[in-house]
């Protein structure tokens, strides 16, 4: 489905991106998780069609990205949400640009059978019926009518990623969707997505800084290192869906991860801190928070 292959990319004398390979297959839920300034956001923006590529390929069902396109619809941190639409048109917004397909399975189910063309503009009633069943998976039916600034910060992300569904597109691409939200909205939103993943079946990239998260939400983790930034482990997470965090085989391969990003934890320190900087004695790699669940 998607296929990146040796992706370079700098940034005038920085070297941000080195050598990359990675395959996602249709489905699949690939989380990208590295500590921050490895190159993440840019590696989602040459994907979503934002950034240009330095040398190296990345290729969307056998096609080279070469621009955005509503086949590949990126959901901010942000959520960046028009301020003076309300919930109904921030996610209706999207669908003046894409062409309803014949052949798709609509991303709210069954519920809107498209025409005899094989592809057409929207009519209005296709556009509602699609918007009021997103906005229903997304359970903000009751908040249709509220503009952002009316909403939690759990909420307006959750516009945003129905906003990303309603274009249907063949890979969700998320950057540290949830990095904003605090913990238990984190946690609520966590199950949200995995629900929406299991019954919409897309294909999800999902940036993030957080392991926990990347363990519970991802059949597979990328880990990546920095300066310049590589895929440093391809890492399955073998567990049915829905997951618990709490499940001890989770945990565990918080520990995985953990221990195969300690040498580049232990080099960014250096970086930063000089090579005084007591890493054993820290109790960065040990004590009861050794997992570091809420982040790299
Ligand atoms: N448009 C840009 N111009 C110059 N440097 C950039 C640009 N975007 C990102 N960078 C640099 O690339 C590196 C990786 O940044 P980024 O992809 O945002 O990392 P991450 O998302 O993992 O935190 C950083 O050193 C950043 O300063
Ligand atoms: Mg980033």
């Amino acid at each position: 489905m998607l296929s990146i292959q040796n992706l370079h990319k700098s940034f005038g004398q920085e070297k941000v991106l080195e050598g990359l390979d990675i395959e996602v297959n249709k489905g699949e839920f690939v989380s990208v998780l590295g500590p921050s300034g490895c190159g993440k956001s840019t590696l989602i923006h040459m994907i979503a069609g934002l950034e240009s590529v330095s040398s190296g390929k990345i290729l969307m069902k056998d096609r080279e990205v070469k621009a955005p396109g509503t086949d590949r619809i990126l959901v901010f941190q942000s959520g960046a949400l028009f301020p003076w639409l309300n919930v109904r048109e921030n996610i209706a917004f999207g669908l003046s640009n894409v062409k309803a397909d014949k052949k798709s399975r609509d991303t709210a189910g069954d519920k809107v059978r498209i025409g005899k063309s094989k592809k057409h503009k929207f009519t209005n009633e296709e556009k509602e019926a699609r918007v009021e069943d997103l906005m229903k998976k997304v359970h903000l039916y009751q908040f249709r009518d509220k503009y952002p600034h009316q909403l939690s910060g759990g909420m307006k992300q959750r516009v945003s990623i129905a906003r990303s569904l309603a274009m249907d597109p063949e890979v969700l691409l998320m950057d540290e969707p949830f990095s904003a939200l605090d913990e238990q909205t984190k946690m609520v939103l966590h199950d949200e997505l995995q629900r929406i993943w299991m019954e919409t079946k897309k294909t999800i990239v999902f940036v993030t800084h957080n392991i926990r998260e990347a363990v519970k939400l991802s059949d597979r983790v990328l880990v990546m290192g920095s300066h310049p930034g590589k895929i440093i482990r391809d890492i399955p997470i073998p567990y049915a869906h829905p997951r618990k965090v709490t499940d001890p085989n989770l945990v565990e391969m918080e520990k995985v991860i953990m221990e195969s990003l300690k040498d580049e934890i232990e080099k960014r320190t250096k970086e930063e801190f000089g090579d005084g900087y007591p890493m054993e004695e820290s109790g960065v790699f040990s004590g009861p928070d050794y997992t570091m669940g809420d982040g790299i």
